[in-house]
């Protein structure tokens, strides 16, 4: 099947169920000028984001990679007024960029964008006692996934939800005899989920704007 296909019925999907507002277009437009890579979820994945972390009636929720905020936007909607979220960046130009984004969607009570590498943002977060957060979504240096995954568990409580992206890229998840690092860690980030004792975990396949990918979705036992 052709990318061609899968786009068009993106497109399709995105104008009926997940159409763009000024804040969501603003913020693309402004990732764009600044030159930030067009590596944002596609407004169907932030929309799934969106429901997910709705559905799970998060009040707290920390990101891992921030970029233009475009993801941050989608999950920040779904919190109560009084909700919160950390995303965490490591590039400040990126995080600047994502700061007027979130501000322009009216979230910049809601949103806290931290700059630094993550594993020294996130051991600030543990020493600070900002958890526990009911939602992660990780989505910045792969080959810091299983890190990711298990600060996520650090800082979440009995019942929450964390989502990973990209960790299928092209399929080369399944190549056993890859070298490469990101993938490399991909699959040992798999491989602590499925053993985990305090997880329960899936993971799905997706094609699309952002072609061929997947997210893996994980929820913290009770
Ligand atoms: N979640 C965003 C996309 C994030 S792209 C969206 O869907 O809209 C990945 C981001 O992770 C980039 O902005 C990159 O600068 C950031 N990143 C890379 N390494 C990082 C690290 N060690 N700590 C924190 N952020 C990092
Ligand atoms: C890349 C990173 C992402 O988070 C993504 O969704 C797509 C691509 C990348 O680093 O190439
Ligand atoms: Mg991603």
């Amino acid at each position: 099947m052709s990318n061609d296909r899968w786009n068009a019925v993106d497109t399709y999907f995105n104008e009926q169920l997940a159409p763009a507002d000024e804040a969501l277009s603003a913020a693309v437009a402004a990732s764009d000028a600044a030159g930030l890579p067009q590596i944002a979820v596609a407004a169907n994945q932030g929309k799934l984001l969106h429901l997910l972390a709705l559905a799970q009636g998060a009040r707290k929720i920390l990101e891992i990679g921030t970029l233009g905020g475009y993801s941050t936007i989608w999950l920040a909607r779904a919190l109560p007024a009084d909700g919160q979220l950390i995303s965490l960046e490591y590039d400040p130009a990126h995080a600047d960029v994502a700061r007027a984004n979130v501000a322009r969607a009216g979230l910049d009570k809601t949103v806290e964008v931290r700059v630094g590498a993550a594993l020294d943002t996130l051991a600030q977060l543990e020493a600070e006692d900002a958890g526990p957060f009911d939602f992660f979504f990780i989505d910045a240096d792969k080959v810091n996934n299983p890190n990711y995954v298990e600060w996520a568990v650090e800082l979440s409580r009995p019942g929450s939800l964390i989502v990973v992206d990209n960790v299928v890229r092209d399929g080369t998840v399944a190549d056993a005899t890859s070298e490469d690092p990101s993938v490399l860690a991909t699959r040992r980030m798999i491989e602590l989920v499925g053993e985990h004792p305090r997880l329960s975990a899936t993971a799905v396949q997706t094609v699309g704007l952002r072609g061929y990918d997947g997210f893996l979705l994980a929820r913290v036992q009770d």
